[in-house]
Parts: structure tokens; sequence; C-alpha cells
């Protein structure tokens, strides 16, 4: 039976690989794909999400949502996702959103869904801690929330703060109370699984697909960091719909997990008691480890079924 999950995202170079990666699983039934503003404008994110559905044939609903933060300023990170937010990458433009506000959206498929819904969020937390904060009960319908979000270590915005965590800790702190289990996908993950050229040459040889050369010049867009010279950058989002379709590939721990939420320099770091100290109640869990090579391996195999 395939895991009915929404997607929240905010495509983004990495977001575009983890949507088609979604939307090629068999393991997954997407039941709606919901954006925020984040690494670019909502009007960036919301065209891309629309290209990228399209651009897999698939029919699944894309729904608007939040343009900024619940508290704070907008920022985006263009440094990394050029100013169309898919590297510069032009891409065939998708169909219209469709109606409803993706919060509103969240909620009735939370009600009106057969079985507990997996949440799965790969921007600033916005649209679901909206959703779930204006309608509480409906945290009984979650079955869990799967984040590419924050980092036990050092972040990449502000030496403390990961980019997702930090754009809204406070949507991110209404997740880490809801009483839902949130599993993080964090830098400290993701940066094991590092996209080389080496790599993406292997997906290229998978085929010649519209999505996959897509996804690979995507891909080829993003800039090296200082922080991993020149063995690669790391791909984010996959890593979170990756794990629930083979969990073989991860080792994971339980703890607990709660927010930064001060005005200072550690605004939006995720405080991730992996270890106990804290004796606080396990609200989270962890994926520490990630086979970065079987998950290369995995995404070029799901890429290569798409058109
Ligand atoms: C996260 O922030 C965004 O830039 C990426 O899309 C990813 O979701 C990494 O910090
Ligand atoms: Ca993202």
């Amino acid at each position: 039976m395939a895991i009915p999950i929404i997607v929240d995202c905010d495509p983004g170079t990495d977001d575009a690989v983890a949507i088609l990666l979604a939307l090629a699983s068999p393991e997954l039934a997407v039941l709606a794909v919901t954006v925020a503003g984040g690494n670019v404008g909502l009007g960036h994110t919301l065209a891309n999400a629309l290209a990228l559905t399209a651009l897999a044939g698939s029919d699944v609903a894309v729904h608007a949502g939040a343009e900024r933060p619940l508290l704070g300023a907008f920022t985006s990170e263009v440094r990394i996702h050029g100013e169309n937010g898919l590297g510069g990458v032009v891409l065939p433009p998708g169909g219209a959103a469709a109606p409803g506000l993706a919060c509103d959206v969240i909620r009735r498929i939370l009600r009106e869904a057969a079985e507990p819904v997996t949440l799965v969020g790969i921007g600033p937390a916005t649209n679901l801690a909206l959703a779930l904060t204006s309608e509480p009960a409906l945290t009984g319908r979650v079955r869990q929330i799967v984040l590419m979000s924050g980092a036990w270590g050092e972040g990449n915005v502000t030496p403390a703060a990961e980019f997702n965590a930090w754009s809204d800790p406070e949507a991110l702190a209404i997740l880490l109370a809801s009483g839902c289990r949130v599993v993080f996908a964090t830098l400290d993950l993701t940066a094991q699984a590092l996209v080389t050229p080496a790599r993406i040459a292997a997906w290229r040889e998978r085929g010649s697909g519209r999505c996959l050369r897509a996804a690979c010049d995507i891909q080829a867009s993003v800039p090296l960091l200082d922080r991993f010279g020149d063995s690669g950058t790391p791909l984010h989002d996959p890593c979170a719909l990756a794990w629930l379709i083979r969990p073989d590939l991860f080792a994971v721990r339980d703890c607990s997990a709660r927010m930064d939420l001060g005005p200072g320099p550690s605004r939006g770091r995720t405080l991730i008691d992996r270890w106990g100290r804290t004796g606080d109640a396990v609200n989270a869990a962890v994926l520490e480890t990630v086979d970065a090579d079987g998950l290369f391996r995995l995404l070029g195999e799901r890429l290569a079924l798409l058109p």
C-alpha cells in the first residue's frame, strides 16, 4: 500500500529532484503539492512546482501557500538556487494552481483521508504550521511529519541555523509542540549525500527522458560551497522522501528537539538532543546516516522512470 503524503515545498534545485522522486515512486501516493516562498519568492516557487509536476506528466494538485514566515521578514537563497529557483534552467510552463490556500487544503485532506497522512516538509514550515495550529485536532490524522530541516551541528545560513528552520523558526516550533512525530533529515545527514559530476554523469547514462535531463541540468547548476570544496554539494530535500521509500538506506535515532526562538545569533537553531541530555520527552527522530551510493542509485532509477 502506498504511503499517502503531502509534499510541502519551495522549489528550489533540490526540491525539484525531491518532487520528481515522489512522483516516480509507487511506494508513495502524493495527495497534493503545497508551496511556500523560500528559496525564491512564491511567484517562482509556485511556477516551478507547476512546471515540475507537468514535466512528470502528473495531474497532482499544486496549491499556493505562504509568501512569508509567521514572524519576521522573508529572505531567499538565490545564491544557491538562482534567480528562478532552478539554477537558471527554464522548464516549459505548467498549468494553473489548484484552488484553495495550502493550509486550508492540508486541513481538508487530513480530514477526508481514509488513513493518517504523512506530511513531508522540504521548505520553511509555515504552511504545515498554519494548518495544524488552526485545527489542532487534526494532528490525530497525521501519521508523521518528515522534514528536511535543521542541524545538530553547524547551520548553513548562520553558524547556528539551517535555511528552512531559520526561515520560519516559529512554524517549526509549532510542529515540534504538535504531538506529531517529527523526523529530521538535517544538514548533518545531507552532508553525506553530495552531488558530484560523476553522480550526475551516472544519472545521465540512465536515459534521455525530459525529467532525468532536467534533474541533471538543475543539479549541475548548483555552485560548489567552500565547506565541501571540490567534493560536491549536498542534495538536501530528496533525503526526506528517500527515507520513506527506502528506510533501509538510513540509520535513525529517536530524540527530543526544540527551537531557539531568541533574537540573538542562535535564532533558528534546532536543539536536537540525540543523547538524552535534556531529559525532555522524545518528540522527534533524526536520520543520522545515509548510504549515499544507494541513495543516488535510487534517484537515478526513479528519475529514469519518468517521461
Ligand atoms: C534547505 O534549504 C533550501 O535551500 C533547500 O531547498 C533545502 O530545503 C537546505 O538548507
Ligand atoms: Ca527546499
